[in-house]
């Protein structure tokens, strides 16, 4: 439902989203030519498309409160109109405190009219600073926070150092990335540079990108001698998320460094394999075709998603009705079973395109690969996308037997 209102300096429209109701600005108002990306031209930033990102915070804040069964505080630091904080405090239940911030003024002006809007000023607290400043400001044990949420602009890699200190012992981290060019190889050098490790443009690179971001956090993280582990990720629209538990100490910091490494990936074949020493990489040759392989990385090679807390966002996710409710359903059902999958996936298209064949139904793929003894799993990444361990040259074999049948 959409309602328009005044009362704010610029056009803007009332919208119901989750449970909560929230003044936003009017998008169209703000469009003058077609190429215009309407939420960033507007004087505070608002998405109605990151509702189901939003949708699948609440379920993932949900489903940790209930695994640790008692009250807990949420921090997002970088706000726009608050819509997302204010969702997590009137839809998660358990939560005693919520604080929000931005560092636009207009923004923290509107996220106050939209928390009292909500009726909600007596857990959520409005905040107008830098986000690594208000986060610094909760690194003593006292001060730190249950969740931390960091959805940015673009990376949010210049807030993690600040958003891992100021989390509590099982604390978790969600981050959204919207760069995505860099993570997925099409600006190289600009990955490196911000997340420490080679992108690659495979046609598995939306998985690589969450596993770049994965281990920056890993990395970041072991800094202060803090483990981290992936309880889970997704790839959606235009951006990834990853929603990563720390857990304090050397010894964890340590477990978690053991989980990043390279990937190795032949272009010729699509041969792909893992290297799990990130201090020592061997770019050897293809072993199935014996071309050049190139390589991605250092990064998460450690579970991107955790089996039980997909399980626990389910339960959640039939608790509620969003309006995504069921395209949740059908991600989270996924995401369930490739939690046990092995890393990376062959894209039906490309194999089929490299052999000149027609491309055959996923759901085919899979059951050959059944019968023929192998795991295979469909991916959220990817709707043409086969997980399995069976090598890139069984694929080729398999897609050429699939069609001569067909
Ligand atoms: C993508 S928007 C946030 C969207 C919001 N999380 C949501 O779900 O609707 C990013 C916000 O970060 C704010 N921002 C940018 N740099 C910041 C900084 N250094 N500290 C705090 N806020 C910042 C911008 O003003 C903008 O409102
Ligand atoms: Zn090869």
């Amino acid at each position: 439902m959409v309602k328009e209102v005044s009362e704010t300096d610029f056009p803007s429209v009332t919208v119901q989203e989750g449970k909560v109701k929230a003044v936003v600005p009017k998008l169209e108002a703000f469009v003058t030519q077609p190429s215009d990306y309407a939420p960033s031209k507007a004087p505070v930033f608002y998405n109605p498309v990151m509702e189901l990102n939003r949708d699948i915070a609440v379920l993932a804040f949900q489903a940790y409160q209930r695994t640790v069964n008692r009250n807990i505080s949420i921090c997002e630091p970088l706000t726009s109109s608050g819509i997302r904080g204010i969702r997590f405090a009137a839809e998660i239940h358990g939560v005693k405190k919520v604080m929000i911030s931005d560092i636009n003024e207009r923004a923290v002006k509107l996220a106050k009219r939209n928390v009292h809007l909500n009726g909600l000023n007596e857990r959520v607290t409005v905040q107008h600073k830098d986000a690594n400043c208000f986060l610094s400001c909760h690194g003593a044990p006292r001060k730190r926070f249950d969740i931390i949420d960091v959805d940015p602009f673009g990376s949010p890699v210049p807030y993690l150092d600040s958003a891992v200190r100021a989390l509590r012992n099982k604390g978790v981290l969600a981050a959204t990335a919207t760069d995505l060019a860099p993570l997925c190889g099409v600006h190289a050098k600009a990955c490196v540079r911000k997340y420490g490790g080679k992108p690659l443009r495979t046609e598995y690179c939306h998985e690589l990108a969450v596993r770049l971001l994965a281990g920056c956090v890993a990395t970041v993280a072991a800094k202060h001698d803090i483990g981290v582990r992936v309880l889970f990720s997704h790839s959606t629209d235009h951006y990834i998320r990853v929603y990563a538990q720390i857990a304090y100490g050397a010894k964890k910091a340590d477990a978690s460094i053991k989980n990043l490494g390279y990937l190795l990936h032949c272009f010729n074949c699509f041969h792909r394999e893992t290297a799990r020493n990130p201090f020592d990489l061997r770019v050897t040759k293809c072993p199935e075709c014996d071309s050049q392989l190139d390589w991605a990385g250092p990064l998460w090679l450690g579970k991107i998603f955790d089996s039980q807390f997909c399980k626990l966002m389910s339960q959640e996710n039939r608790r509620t009705a969003f309006r995504n409710s069921g395209k949740i359903t059908k991600l989270l059902a996924l995401a369930k079973d490739e939690a046990e999958a092995p890393v990376t996936y062959y894209v039906l298209d490309r194999i089929s395109g490299k052999l000149a064949l027609p491309v055959p139904s996923v759901s085919v793929v899979l059951q050959n690969l059944r019968n023929m003894g192998f795991h295979a799993f469909p991916t959220h990444f990817n709707s043409r996308g086969v997980r399995t361990e069976a090598s890139a040259l069984t694929m080729q074999e398999l897609l050429r037997k699939v069609s001569a049948v067909a």
